[in-house]
């Protein structure tokens, strides 16, 4: 074997022995940020070294800053769980070094994407017509389907932005949710809309658009317009009104975009599928493939129900491109960048190891874990589960409703760290309605019952320790 090739060995035998032993670490990192800095902080190197030598180095000084995302009682943030098959087929990626930005220089690589975007739309149930680029994740999916909404809501007003940008265009009304997702905002930034300017519409305790609210908004407002709705609201789970949302936006001629980062994916199992009803009726959606699909970071689908508008979005033309046949799909053309890695592959290599079925037992089982460790800590004595608790989220507020929030903000963060100091688990914090909660979700791909149960008996006795002190 040529002495280069050493270090995909070494990275293979690192990669297996820390997914192997990964439960009998502290999920936590043992050192914080700072720390790394300082191991990290190393001038740059005059000469070369070893590549097998370098994989080495980087797991021994590396390893006690790791967060433990693929644990099965990590419940931070939304964050998949990096499926063995996805992280395997993601190597393979990059061991074979395809750019699959255009698709006759990879036609392997660009026809498993091919292949994926179709049962993607498969097991989401959406139109089967729609267009699906794989992004970076919900934030680019997000920047994606609302670039597509622009320039489809001002063609339709004589202008073109995709072409003659947005100086002297006729105004666009972007109507949001109270308890929309940040990375909505940014992409409103980033595409000229200005996140300042969107409508704001009421939301209710589980942060679900008021429909009579926006009605009563957009009816008051001539000209482009876009609405932009939420499946999974990031702290409660909940679902904007779909069927109302699809009805207003049909009425006024609104582009109807939803972010659905990881809610989308409760129409993977038929229990839960009936909550998103009307969802399919939208313009366009962007999710994540690394968040409930389990992929590797980073991928996204921007999926979009009028394939013309997303095409002509995010086209570049250039005369050393291979030029697009109508029915060939070019990767790059509905995405913003040209080069990429052959994002599809982990797609399709965890759709294939989990199927239709394991995609939706997986899903039904991470909302049946939420409910028991809702249901377990719910028992516990001065604390309220802030949320009801309808997919995957749950979120905790500790102290009796009596104290005033500034005590129950100093106990919920201490009931976090202690729970995170067991290392048996990791929960963050966040706020929600006005309270400073403990957030736990629930979509570690192999997290169970057990789990739910170690889980809850933990924070209930970090809880007991801080109530007695
Ligand atoms: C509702 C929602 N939308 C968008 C995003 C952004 O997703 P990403 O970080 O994958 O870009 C998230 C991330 O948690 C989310 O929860």
């Amino acid at each position: 074997m040529p002495e280069k090739l050493h270090a995909l060995h070494e990275a293979f035998q690192q990669a297996v022995d820390y997914r192997a032993h990964i439960q009998d670490r502290d999920c936590a990192p043992q050192k914080t940020y700072h720390e790394m800095r300082e191991i990290f902080a190393e001038p740059l190197p005059e000469t070369g070294m070893d590549d097998a030598e370098i994989i080495r180095s980087l797991v021994r000084d590396g390893d006690q800053g790791l967060m433990q995302m693929a644990h099965p009682r990590f419940f931070g943030w939304v964050l998949g769980a990096s499926h063995p098959a996805g992280v395997a087929a993601d190597w393979l990626a990059s061991a074979w070094g395809q750019n699959t930005g255009a698709h006759t220089p990879s036609p392997t690589t660009a026809a498993i994407e091919e292949t994926a975007a179709g049962w993607i739309l498969e097991i989401l149930d959406l139109p089967r017509r729609s267009s699906v680029g794989f992004v970076t994740g919900a934030s680019v999916g997000n920047l994606v389907g609302l670039a597509a909404a622009r320039g489809k809501t001002l063609r339709e007003h004589g202008w073109d932005p995709d072409a003659d940008g947005l100086i002297g265009a006729p105004e666009l009304h972007v109507f949001i949710g109270d308890d929309a997702h940040t990375s909505v905002f940014s992409a409103l930034q980033h595409l000229g809309l200005g996140p300042r300017r969107a409508i704001r519409i009421d939301a209710d305790r589980q942060g679900r658009m008021d429909p009579r609210h926006l009605r009563r908004e957009v009816d008051a407002r001539s000209g482009p317009k876009i609405i932009i709705g939420q499946a999974g609201q990031i702290n409660t789970g909940a679902f904007d009104p779909f069927d109302d949302l699809v009805e207003i936006a049909r009425d006024s001629g609104a582009w109807l975009h939803v972010d659905a980062a990881f809610g989308l994916w409760a129409r993977a199992n038929p229990d839960l599928k009936p909550m998103t009803t009307g969802l399919d009726g939208a313009d366009s959606w962007a999710t994540d493939g690394h968040k409930w699909l389990q992929t590797p970071f980073d991928t996204g689908y921007a999926i979009v129900r009028h394939p013309e508008d997303h095409l002509r979005a995010m086209t570049t033309m250039a005369s050393y491109l291979p030029v697009t046949v109508e029915t060939d799909r070019m990767p790059s053309q509905l995405v913003p960048e040209l080069s990429r890695r052959a994002r599809g592959l982990p797609t399709w290599a965890i759709l294939k190891a989990l199927g239709r079925q394991g995609v939706s037992e997986m899903v039904g089982r991470h909302c049946a874990v939420a409910r028991h460790i809702a249901e377990r800590l719910s028992a516990g004595p001065d604390l309220r589960i802030m949320n009801e608790v309808v997919l995957n989220q749950v979120t905790v507020s500790f102290g009796s409703a009596e104290s005033d929030a500034e005590t129950r903000q100093s106990l919920t963060e201490a009931v976090i760290d202690a729970a995170v100091a067991t290392g048996q688990l990791f929960v963050g914090g966040g706020r929600w309605q006005g309270e400073w909660v403990m957030r736990l979700s629930v979509i570690s791909h192999n997290v169970s019952i057990a789990d739910a149960d170690i889980t809850a008996d933990a924070i209930l006795a970090a809880w007991e320790t801080i109530r007695a002190a």
